[in-house]
Order: C-alpha cells, then structure tokens, then sequence
C-alpha cells in the first residue's frame, strides 16, 4: 500500500509552506518570536514526515533504517552544539551551518549530473522531455551558487570567530578579479549547456570557490553584519537549486523564502548602515577602505568606581543604556534588568537604545534583554531614541564601542565613517563599561572614551553591574535606617 498520494503530498507541502511563512512573520517581533518558532518546528516536522513517506513509497521500507540513522546522527550532533554553544559564539556557528548548506547545493548538483551522464535512463527522459538544457543550467547554477555560500560561509567564520583577520582583504585590482570570475563562469555555463562535461563545471566549481572566499574575505569591520544576511540568503538559493534538480516544490518555496527573507534583511541593514547595497555584495566594490586609527592620541580618559556610578543613577531621571557585544561575553544581561527594575522602582525613566548591528548577529541585544525579562516598551531602536541623548542625565554604555564611536561621524577617513550610531556623548554623563582601552570590532579607536563628559568603569561588564547594583541596594537600605536621605 502506498503511503503517500500526489495530492496528500502537495497538501502537505502548502500547509508547510504556510507554517513557514506564518513562521517568519512571527519572528519579525520580539512579542511573537516564540510562536514563530513554533511555527517553523511544526512546518519542519510535516515536510520531514511527507518526505520519508513519498521515500518509502519510491525505495521501499527498508530505506526507513537509513534515514532514521541518518536523521540520529545529525540530531545527536545538533543537540549536542546547541547546548554546547556559547550565546556569542552563535554567529559563527550559523555561518558555519550556511557552509553546509552551499556544501549540500554542490553534491546535489554534481550527483544529479553524474546520474544524466551515467544512467541512460534519466537522460532520455530529459531529452524526451526536451529539459536537457535546462537541467545542465540547474547543475550549473547549483553548483556555483553552493560553491559561493561554500568559501563565503567558511571565510565569515572564521573572521566572526577571530581565526582570521577581521580587517578586509585588499588583493590589487581585486573588483576586476571579481568581474573576471563572473565573466568566465558565464562563458563556462554557455559551454557545459551545450556541451555537457565535467571539465567546464570542475573550473568553474575553482573559480566559484575562489569567488566566494575573496568576496567575504574583502569584505571588513562594519560591513561584515551585511555579508553574514547575505550569504543567509545565498544559503536559501542554493537550498532552492537544490529543490530544483530534486524536482522538490517544497524545497524550492522554503529557499526562496529564505533567500529573499535574507536578502531584503542585507537591505534593511545596508539603509540603517548607510552602506551601499551593490557595493556590499560586489565585495566591497566602490568603497575605499579607511585607515585605522587606532594610534591617534585623543588624549587622557577619567575612571569611575561602582559606588561613584551608583550615585550618578540615583540621582538621575533620565538614564539610557547602550548595550554591545560585551554585554553578551560577560552574559551581563541579568544584572542589567535587574540594575533596570532597581531603578525604575526608584523613579528614574530607564530606556535601552539598540543600534541594528550591536553585538555580532542580527537582532543579538534584543534576544539577550528578553531573555532576561527586560519590558519590551523599553527598549528603543536607535533612530527612535537618538535624539533624546541631550535630555538624558546618565547614559551606560555596556560593552558597546563601535556602534557609540563619534569617529563615525567626525572623521571621513575612519573606516567606520558614515555608519550612523547612536549618540550618546550628546548626554550629560556617559559611563563606559570595557575591560580596557582596546578596539571594538572595527580596530578603530573611540574618542568618545576621552570625552570631559565620559568616565570608564573598567572590568568585566556583570561584576560592574553587579557592583552597581549592591551599592545602590545598600544606599537604599542606610536611607531606609534613617542615616542617608536617597532621591526618588
Ligand atoms: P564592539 O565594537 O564589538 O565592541 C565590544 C566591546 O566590548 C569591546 O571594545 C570590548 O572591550 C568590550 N568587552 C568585551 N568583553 C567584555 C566584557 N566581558 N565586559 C565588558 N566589556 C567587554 O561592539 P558593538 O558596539 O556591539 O559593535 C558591534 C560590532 O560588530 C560592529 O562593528 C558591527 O559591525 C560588528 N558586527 C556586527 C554583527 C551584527 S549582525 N550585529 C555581525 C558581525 C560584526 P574590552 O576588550 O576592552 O573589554
């Protein structure tokens, strides 16, 4: 008896592709995230399960022993990095996962070449069909894209997990390498459509892979958030290619919509970076690449201690907090809400401001605050709360220094200049919290660290905030003894 049916399969395919969509909406606001998770699991587990049922109605039962073995290696390996996996190393690890999936792309299309060429069979139907050319076009095509997501992926890996420098590669004439690439591969696909052979496709494979790891590779600092969506939405390409040569509805519907969810993200960031969408995906193509700065002298910087900070909060009414990467590394998110409720119930109006590329993945300080029960109301996106720095008595900046690097805007040679960021020296006092005077991501210096206004506050970002949050706890119980009046 056959499991499935061509119209029970095509049901299931259109209820997982709904779940998918209704998936993304929901993970496009913090509020509804968890359903869209839910959503994307639930999708998931229909088109595996139509999957195995349409294989065994093709191979037989026994191919179920292969899948499911299959199936347990991947879900014992992807359990264990999932628990495994540092919150801040999960950038790398997602670039790492697009590898795979160029990787998939490119056997897939190289399996469904060598099955044309060897087995009579599959090649007269597509010949009967009259599809042979569009299929050695899918070959080519999945190939190259795979091969792209492939080095591109491997290459922000390394760069996001610091084994590679993160400053942008500048190889001489390096558009005009690019343009070659895509030139030569074109003329390769004309080649291989017509006259199918493994060598116009094993150079090009050369050639894409080289492609993909010059083009991340010259890619630097500031741009590397665009790269990272981008290759996300070459991943959906390839994964649609593959779908393709499988002859897959769903595949192709489910990369589709990751590759064009990914590549209007790159979008979005390119606007809130004040980048240039094509030069960004061209490998940085247009864009002169800035000095680093790290060696100019802005002058003395001015230190702080908790208890000084603590006094500073306690009498403010105004207090926003910038948070960065750092504040992911110290896992310092906990005592953050908790230093938030602290003085929120001492009347002070706290606020986060968010800029779209802090931390080291998309929407990165959104998830930690809410993972730490920060009200959402609270946290503002930098263009809603830019203009409120001047009115605002105490700004903290936690673990944040590229995003809040006025060299951005003061000095055009920086290789950050023109990215907008968030104000934050407009504001009467400014606290850093960093371990040292070292560069953000960027290796750019920050005047604002030397600013009249800006005081650091060395050390690991949770220790200070915890320290913070003592000192203003213990305030609060000598003002309740009588001995100390306390504001608010
Ligand atoms: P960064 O510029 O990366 O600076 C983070 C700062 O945190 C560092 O200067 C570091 O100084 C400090 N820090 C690290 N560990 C700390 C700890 N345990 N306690 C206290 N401070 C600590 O941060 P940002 O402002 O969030 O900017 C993000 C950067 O990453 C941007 O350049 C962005 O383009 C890039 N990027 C972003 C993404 C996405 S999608 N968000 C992806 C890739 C790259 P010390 O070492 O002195 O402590």
């Amino acid at each position: 008896m056959e499991l499935t049916t061509p119209t029970l399969v095509t049901a299931a395919y259109l209820v997982t592709a709904l779940l998918f969509i209704l998936a993304f909406a929901g993970l496009s606001k913090h509020e509804t995230a968890k359903h869209g998770n839910y959503f994307g699991i639930a999708g998931m587990t229909v088109a595996i399960v139509s999957t195995i049922g349409l294989a065994i109605d093709r191979d037989g039962i026994e191919v179920i022993g292969y899948i499911l073995a299959a199936m347990a290696v991947g879900a014992l390996i992807g359990i264990w990095r999932a628990r495994s996996v540092e919150m801040t190393g999960m950038p790398e690890l997602i670039a790492l996962l697009h590898s795979f999936v160029g990787a998939a792309a490119v056997l897939v299309a190289y399996n469904s070449f060598f099955e044309a060429e060897e087995d009579p069979a599959v090649k007269a139907l597509y010949e009967a069909l009259g599809t042979t050319g569009i299929h050695n076009g899918e070959v080519f095509l999945g190939v190259f894209i795979g091969a792209v997501t492939l080095t591109g992926s491997i290459v922000a890996f390394l760069k996001l997990s610091a084994r590679m420098n993160s400053a942008p590669l500048v190889l001489p004439a390096r558009h005009w390498l690019n343009l070659a690439a895509v030139v030569v591969s074109l003329g390769l696909m004309v080649w291989f459509v017509i006259d199918p052979h493994l060598l116009p496709l094993a150079i090009m494979t050369v050639i894409a892979l080289a492609f993909g790891w010059h083009l991340v590779a010259s890619i630097g600092g500031g741009d590397m958030p665009v790269v990272i969506s981008m290759l996300n939405s070459y991943s959906g390409w390839a994964a649609a290619a593959t779908g393709f040569l499988l002859n897959n509805n769903l595949l192709i519907v489910a990369g589709a919509l990751v590759g064009s969810s990914g590549a209007y993200l790159s979008y979005i960031m390119c606007i809130g970076m004040n980048r240039s969408f094509i030069s960004v995906i061209a490998g940085g193509f247009g864009v002169e690449t800035g000095t680093v700065a790290s060696d100019v002298d802005y002058g003395e910087h001015r230190e702080v201690n908790a208890e000084g900070a603590a006094e500073l909060l306690t009498d403010a009414h105004e207090v926003i907090i910038t948070p960065g990467y750092g504040m992911a590394v110290a896992q310092a998110q906990y005592p953050v809400a908790e230093l938030t409720r602290s003085l929120r119930e001492r009347g002070v109006n706290v606020r986060f401001g968010i800029h779209p590329v802090a931390g080291r993945l998309p929407g990165h300080m959104n998830v930690l605050l809410a993972e730490a029960k920060v009200p959402y109301d609270i946290v503002l996106e930098m263009d809603e709360i830019n203009d409120d720095f001047p009115q605002t008595d105490v700004v903290l900046v936690i673990g944040a220094n590229d995003t809040v690097n006025p060299a951005a805007i003061d000095e055009p040679n920086s290789p950050i200049a023109g990215m907008p960021v968030l104000h934050v020296w407009e504001s009467k006092n400014v606290i850093v919290f960093k371990r040292s005077m070292a560069t953000g991501y960027a290796g750019v210096q920050n005047p604002l660290f030397f600013k009249e206004n800006t005081q650091m506050l060395f050390g690991d970002a949770k220790d200070r905030v915890e320290d913070i949050v003592r000192a203003i706890q213990s305030s609060t119980a000598v003002g309740a003894g009588g001995d100390r009046v306390v504001r608010h």
